[in-house]
């Protein structure tokens, strides 16, 4: 039986709620640089399991090796946020839990492409390709508590806020409280299609 995964990870577009249109592809090596700047920012160290020894390398890895390898293992897709002028602008994982039917999805912008709309968008064309064209029948986000920024956008995306778990994280050697919420194929707006570009 033909799979998605047969074909190359799709570049997806999507459109902010301000009108801006972007696009979802793979990580690139022009990106290295703004990979390296995203996830040595403070806020992304402060709230995602990237760690402070981050460097260029880890960027170099993260294009050749991490981003590539969700889709080459079918286990769902790491995409760079690409802007109207195509740059790097953040990145977004759907990644396949031990589950098949159930991704989760971990993400950053730049932090100067934060408050734009893009990971709303992003988000949202993530999770949607996943339910509508990777049999997911549930993707979750999580977050470590007081993450107001994504968990906003979670619910811009349409995602339903379920609760705390308790120590479910793990950040600089302590457990860390969680929030969780969903996206299930009946939460998506009557009609949703993803712009599958390529
Ligand atoms: C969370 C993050 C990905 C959001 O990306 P973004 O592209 O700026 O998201 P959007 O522009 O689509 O939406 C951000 C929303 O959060 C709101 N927001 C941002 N900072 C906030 C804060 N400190 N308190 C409350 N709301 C905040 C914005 O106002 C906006 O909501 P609005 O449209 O209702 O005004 C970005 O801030 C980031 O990369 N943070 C560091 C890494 C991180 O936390 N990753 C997620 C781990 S779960």
């Amino acid at each position: 039986m033909s799979s998605p995964y047969d074909q190359p990870q799709p570049v997806l577009g999507a459109i902010t709620d301000r009108g801006e249109k972007i696009m979802l592809r793979a990580a690139e090596m022009r990106d290295v640089d703004a990979i390296l700047t995203a996830c040595t920012d403070p806020e992304s160290q402060r709230w995602t399991t990237l760690t402070p020894g981050y460097d260029r390398d880890r960027a170099i890895g993260f294009v050749t090796g991490y981003a590539p390898g969700w889709w080459a293992g079918a286990k769902g897709a790491a995409w760079v946020i690409a802007d109207a002028d195509g740059a790097y602008a953040g990145q977004i994982d759907l990644r396949v839990l031990a589950d098949p039917q159930i991704a989760d999805v971990g993400f950053l912008t730049g932090p100067a492409a934060r408050g734009k709309g893009y990971m709303t968008a992003a988000l949202r064309t993530a999770a949607a390709y996943g339910l509508l064209h990777l049999g997911l029948e549930r993707v979750e986000w999580k977050a470590h508590v007081g993450n107001v920024a994504s968990r906003r956008v979670a619910e811009k995306a349409g995602f339903t806020f379920e609760g705390t778990l308790r120590a479910y994280g793990s950040k600089d050697g302590r457990r860390v409280d969680e929030w969780i919420a969903s996206l299930l194929p009946a939460d998506l707006a009557d009609g949703t299609t993803v712009e599958v570009l390529a």
